[in-house]
């Protein structure tokens, strides 16, 4: 049967994941489309007279001139529901296990494999009487997803009426749970767990609020200098091995979010594969849960079609939204828009399109701001009021590590905080390789962590910040004259600035007691390093010789803090810092 908006049409040229099709008129942007007897997915893109450009999704390898295509009528969706969690799924959304069942290791041309498996059954809560009114975003239910999420049923975006039929019990995603008769007169709307949603579009909330809370990342060089907020937007542009996937992941396990949605977009399949094999062995540090009951993958690896990462972008974000619609903290990790970017230059140059800078096609600018205007914290649609948001983090990989390139220039211009890993700093293995003379967040959630956290929380940041630029001046003159020849406040200026950047700016995501650092141990460690910093001042400022106050002792067990376990931090480092201050000045008094 063809519906009505369904058109078909011949293929009348194949170059690359491009196909030119005729006899689609009437046919619409955005459409998918099936191609071929294999029928792989594909997207409208073009559309000129009787003649549609698309782009497949799938591997076009065996394709031949003159194979029928058929347009669906119907844009790229997405399906949600219960069931997404813990779940992999390659670019367009199907369930990569599933397909393995199927079909062993490779995904067969033109596989239908849903997203949600249609024979689990979901028991399913009703929190709605029949004859009640609702509208978009109202909860009708809840489904246990796992153990610790309470999954949300809502009204979908456009129905509005009264609950004529509303039912308790055990369903599958595609059975009704209730009916919706809506004013207008038509059938009633029939609700099922699962619903569809159109990827490209973003789904709607109330309202839009402006990002005031930090997503706490336990990564003291974010947290401290850089931070995130949620529902902000983040880049981290690195050269190749600079940690861009080490961070992704570091914040894939520890971020303190409910949901995480990990798209592996165009990178290497073993990357894919670690995660695959790490994650089911993790625990939440937050809800204690195991791990992937909070995390949603989507892998669309450099093996898999070109065409199909964009897809797997905008799917990522659409279960992120769906989530964030529910009132939880949702973070989209995307490991490298730059493969995504890269898709869509070589789509743009299949079609001839005037390239803009770099081959890059000209919308490539607006197309990744659209993509980071989809972060936010927003009050959801629903008459009781929720808050919920979805923060972006999309690593970006520059080739030879060059910032001025498109890709990077284009997200930086989007993302609200730039986290820009250095090659100099990776070569001498200081992880994070964040550097701090380049990096930026536009947050303001000083005050959050001054209340929360430490009332000394911005000066202390402000003043560690300073004093690792003045070590950055001094480095200029050291390599010009040594640092023998400098007067001793400036060889303690760069004994302090080496602790900092040893001792409290690297962080090792594989070492237990360091991957993750809690805010308050941030703040207790910044402060006995500056406390350090202060006693050195104080000495020479009495004219004693840095020689002489310098304590190794001291310094042996400011570099130990990192190993203090997070109930013992405050305590610890508090007895620490008490006796860095007591040894200093005893130092000072003695000597003066
Ligand atoms: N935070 C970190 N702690 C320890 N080692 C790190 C850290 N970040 C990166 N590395 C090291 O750098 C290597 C390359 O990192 P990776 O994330 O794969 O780089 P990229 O994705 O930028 O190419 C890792 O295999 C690891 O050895
Ligand atoms: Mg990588």
């Amino acid at each position: 049967m063809v519906a009505a908006n369904e058109k078909i049409g011949r293929l009348c040229r194949i170059v690359g994941p491009v196909v030119v099709v005729e006899g689609m008129g009437g046919a619409r942007i955005g459409d998918v489309a099936r191609v071929g007897e294999s029928r792989l997915i594909a997207e409208i893109i073009r559309l000129e007279g009787d003649q549609a450009t698309l782009q497949v999704y799938e591997d076009t390898v065996g394709l031949r001139v003159g194979e029928p295509a058929i347009s669906t009528g119907e844009p790229l969706m997405a399906e949600l529901g219960p069931g997404l969690l813990a779940g992999i799924f390659d670019g367009l959304g199907r369930s990569l296990p599933e397909i393995q069942r199927q079909a062993g290791h490779f995904i067969p041309k033109g596989a239908m494999v849903p997203t949600l498996r249609r024979d689990t059954r979901w028991e399913f809560a009703p929190a709605v009487k029949e004859g009640e009114e609702v509208a978009p975003g109202d909860v009708l239910g809840t489904v246990a997803e796992t153990t610790h999420l309470t999954h949300k049923v809502l009204v979908p975006p456009g129905v509005q009426g009264i609950v004529a039929e509303i039912r308790q019990g055990v369903f599958t995603v595609e059975e009704t749970v209730a009916r919706i008769v809506t004013k207008d007169g038509h059938d009633p709307v029939a609700i099922r767990l699962m619903q569809r949603w159109p990827v490209r579009q973003g789904r709607p909330c109330l309202q839009k609020l402006s990002p005031s809370t930090p997503l706490i990342t336990g990564q003291r060089v974010i947290d401290t200098f850089f931070p995130i907020a949620k529902g902000g937007t983040a880049v981290i542009p690195g050269g190749f091995g600079t940690g861009k996937t080490v961070m992704e992941q570091a914040l894939a396990k520890r971020t303190e979010v409910q949901i995480v949605v990990y798209v592996g977009c165009g990178e290497r399949g073993n990357e894919m594969t670690e995660v695959l094999a790490e994650f089911p062995c993790l625990v939440d540090p937050y809800a204690g849960v195991p791990l992937m009951d909070r995390t949603i993958l989507i892998a669309n690896t450099s093996n898999m079609p070109v065409a199909a990462r964009e897809a797997s972008i905008y799917t990522g974000l659409s279960i992120a939204e769906y989530y964030r619609d529910m009132g939880f903290d949702v973070a989209l990790l995307a490991d490298s828009t730059s493969r995504w970017g890269e898709a869509l230059r070589e789509v743009a140059g299949r079609l001839e399109e005037m390239p803009g800078e770099e081959g890059y096609p000209a919308y490539l600018g607006s197309r990744l701001a659209g993509f980071y205007e989809r972060a936010g914290r927003v009050v959801c649609l629903g008459k009781k009021r929720r808050q919920g948001s979805v923060t972006i983090i999309g690593a970006v990989s520059p080739p030879g590590g060059d910032f001025s390139e498109p890709m990077t220039q284009s997200s930086l211009r989007a993302a609200g905080t730039f986290w820009a890993l250095d090659v100099g700093l990776a070569r001498r293995r200081h992880f994070h390789a964040i550097h701090w003379m380049t990096s930026y967040s536009l947050y303001d959630v000083g005050h959050w962590f001054e209340t929360e956290v430490a009332p000394d929380w911005q000066a202390q940041a402000r003043l560690a910040m300073s004093l690792l630029q003045k070590e950055e001046e001094l480095f200029e003159i050291v390599q010009l004259v040594g640092s023998e020849a400098l007067p001793d406040a400036e060889k303690a200026m760069l004994q302090v600035g080496r602790l900092l950047r040893e001792d409290f700016l690297q962080q090792s995501a594989f070492d237990p007691a360091d991957a993750f650092c809690f805010p308050p141990k941030q703040a207790w460690m910044l402060r006995a390093i500056l406390t350090y910093y202060h006693g050195l001042m104080d000495a020479l400022g009495k004219g004693i010789p840095l020689s002489e106050v310098a304590s190794l002792p001291i310094l042996g067990e400011i570099a130990r803090m990192k190993e203090i376990r997070r109930e013992n931090a405050e305590r610890e480092i508090a007895a620490l810092v008490n006796r860095c201050f007591e040894t200093l000045k005893a130092k000072t008094v003695m000597e003066s």
